[in-house]
Formats: C-alpha cells, sequence, structure tokens
C-alpha cells in the first residue's frame, strides 16, 4: 500500500512537472511574439513619425522632401532605415537605448516644444554622429554599397571627394551631415568629433 502511494506520488510529480513545463514553454512563446512584434511596430515609419509630437512637429517637418523622403524613382530612406540597426545584436542594444527616448517624453519633456529642441539639438546630432563615425556609417551602407557605385556616373566633386575620403578614411556622416534634418548652430560637426574609430575597420571600402 505505501508502496503504491509513493508511486502515486511520483506519478503526479511528474505529471505537475510536465504542466509546469508546457506553460513555460507556451509562457516563452507568448512572450517572443510579444518581443517580436513590438520590434516590428517599433520599427516602422509610422511608429517613428508618428507616434509623439517630438518627432511629428521637429524632425519630420524637416525630413520631409529632402531626397531620403521623396525623389525621382521613389525609393526612399525612412526614419528607421537610418536610425534601427538591421543586425540582431545592435537592434537590441539601441531598443533597450529607447528607454531613455521614453523618460525624456513621459517624464522629463525633455524637447517638447520647439525651442527646447533646437536646444538640445547639437547635443542630439552629435549622439547620432558619434554613433555612426563609430560604427562606419552601417546604416548608410545597408543601402549604398560603395563597390557598386560608378565614380564615371558621379559628378566630379563627388569623386574628388571620394577619393580623399578613401585616402583620409572619411566616413560617410563625416561629410554627409545634415542631409535629413537641419543643421545645428554652431558646435563642431562629425569630423571634429573626437571618436575612437579604431576598432572599426574602414578598409572595405574607404
Ligand atoms: C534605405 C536606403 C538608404 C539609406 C539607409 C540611406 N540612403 Fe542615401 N539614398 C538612398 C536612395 C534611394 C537615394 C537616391 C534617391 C534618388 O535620387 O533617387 C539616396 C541618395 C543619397 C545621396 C545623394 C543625394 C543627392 O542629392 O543626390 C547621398 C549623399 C546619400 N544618399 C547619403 C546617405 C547617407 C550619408 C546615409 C546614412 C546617414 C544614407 N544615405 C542612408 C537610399 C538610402
Ligand atoms: C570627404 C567627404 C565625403 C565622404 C567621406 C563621402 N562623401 Fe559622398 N559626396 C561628397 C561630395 C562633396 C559629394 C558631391 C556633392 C553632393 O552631391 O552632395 C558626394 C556625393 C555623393 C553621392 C551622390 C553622387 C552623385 O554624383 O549623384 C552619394 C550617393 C554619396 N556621396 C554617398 C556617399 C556614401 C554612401 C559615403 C560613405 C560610404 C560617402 N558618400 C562618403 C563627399 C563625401
Ligand atoms: C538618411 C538618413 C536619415 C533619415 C531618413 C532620418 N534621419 Fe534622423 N538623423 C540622421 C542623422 C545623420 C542625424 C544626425 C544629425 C544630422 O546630421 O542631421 C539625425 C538626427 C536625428 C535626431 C536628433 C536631432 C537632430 O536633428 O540632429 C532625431 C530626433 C532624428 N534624427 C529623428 C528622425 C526621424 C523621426 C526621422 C524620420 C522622419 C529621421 N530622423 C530620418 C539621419 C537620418
Amino acid at each position: 500500500m505505501r508502496r503504491l502511494l509513493a508511486r502515486l506520488r511520483n506519478w503526479t510529480a511528474g505529471k505537475r512537472a510536465l504542466v509546469v513545463l508546457l506553460v513555460g514553454v507556451l509562457g516563452g512563446f507568448v512572450l517572443m511574439g510579444l518581443t517580436g512584434t513590438t520590434m516590428v511596430y517599433t520599427s516602422s515609419e509610422q511608429f517613428c513619425s508618428h507616434s509623439c509630437h517630438e518627432m511629428t512637429t521637429n524632425p519630420v517637418m524637416e525630413y520631409t522632401t529632402t531626397v531620403h523622403d521623396k525623389n525621382r524613382t521613389g525609393v526612399r530612406a525612412t526614419c528607421p532605415d537610418c536610425h534601427v540597426p538591421h543586425a540582431p545584436i545592435p537592434l537590441y542594444v539601441r531598443k533597450m537605448g529607447a528607454v531613455n527616448d521614453l523618460w525624456g517624453h513621459l517624464i522629463t519633456h525633455s524637447i517638447d516644444t520647439r525651442a527646447k529642441f533646437e536646444a538640445k539639438r547639437q547635443v542630439l546630432a552629435e549622439r547620432v554622429w558619434t554613433y555612426m563615425k563609430g560604427n562606419d556609417s552601417r546604416e548608410c551602407r545597408y543601402c549604398h554599397n560603395v563597390a557598386k557605385m560608378d565614380p564615371e556616373k558621379q559628378s566630379e566633386q563627388a569623386k574628388t571627394r571620394h577619393d580623399r575620403a578613401r585616402r583620409e578614411k572619411l566616413t560617410c556622416i563625416d561629410c554627409h551631415f545634415a542631409i535629413a534634418h537641419h543643421e545645428p548652430k554652431g558646435g563642431p560637426g562629425p569630423q571634429e568629433l573626437d571618436v575612437d574609430t579604431s576598432l572599426v575597420s574602414r578598409g572595405a571600402i574607404f
């Protein structure tokens, strides 16, 4: 009788473990689905440009009608193309950093008026420039493949400057800043920023 009871206890313990395991796996799937959906949703142009007035009344207004928004062929680069990394690890790191954006939006209201935005613009731009210098303008290169650029079809100025870029190991953002937004007034530009790029291989292209 005792043995029978012990066996029964074992059996229910096993079953309980199975239930816990099943709930765990199911919960895992639900969580993964939610994370994935959040990632996709928060990486859309719609989300980036229209979910808070800080963006709608500042960067969006300036970006509209720049070459990356509207051009002859209609092929575009939208906010997430330049601001959300395409590779998985940098993507997750960037998404964690977005908590700071939420804090600014909900708690400190750091750029909720045009004046506040203008006042903070140099700091914000420098943050983007530093990031892009540090990764050799990775997001630009996602679309612009330098190996596939035909210098013969480029302007003389572009050709000479791109030669210079190659010689001096400059990256896209060093020269092509303020192409989607107004330029901050005063303060250093990307070429004056001291960023440690020793870990970035610039050899591949420029
Ligand atoms: C999602 C793809 C994409 C990304 C990302 C992207 N671009 Fe572009 N870019 C384009 C396309 C497409 C055009 C050409 C538009 C046209 O003229 O048809 C273009 C045009 C340009 C031009 C030519 C401007 C002109 O006046 O003709 C420059 C310079 C440029 N991009 C630099 C950059 C830099 C710097 C970055 C990164 C900060 C970047 N792009 C990110 C797709 C992209
Ligand atoms: C040393 C400065 C410099 C660097 C670095 C640089 N460019 Fe340029 N680029 C220029 C200049 C100057 C022009 C010509 C003026 C213009 O069209 O804006 C140009 C033109 C272009 C054009 C338009 C070409 C045409 O003739 O229509 C594209 C696209 C472009 N650059 C992309 C890039 C990308 C992508 C990178 C990084 C891989 C890069 N550039 C790095 C200075 C630079
Ligand atoms: C072609 C690439 C590109 C696109 C598209 C783009 N940005 Fe940017 N963004 C930049 C770069 C580069 C900077 C750094 C400052 C500069 O050079 O203009 C920047 C800076 C910013 C800043 C900091 C403030 C400032 O003006 O410097 C904000 C906020 C921002 N972008 C939001 C957006 C939003 C929202 C969109 C879509 C409406 C967008 N960006 C589209 C490249 C881009």
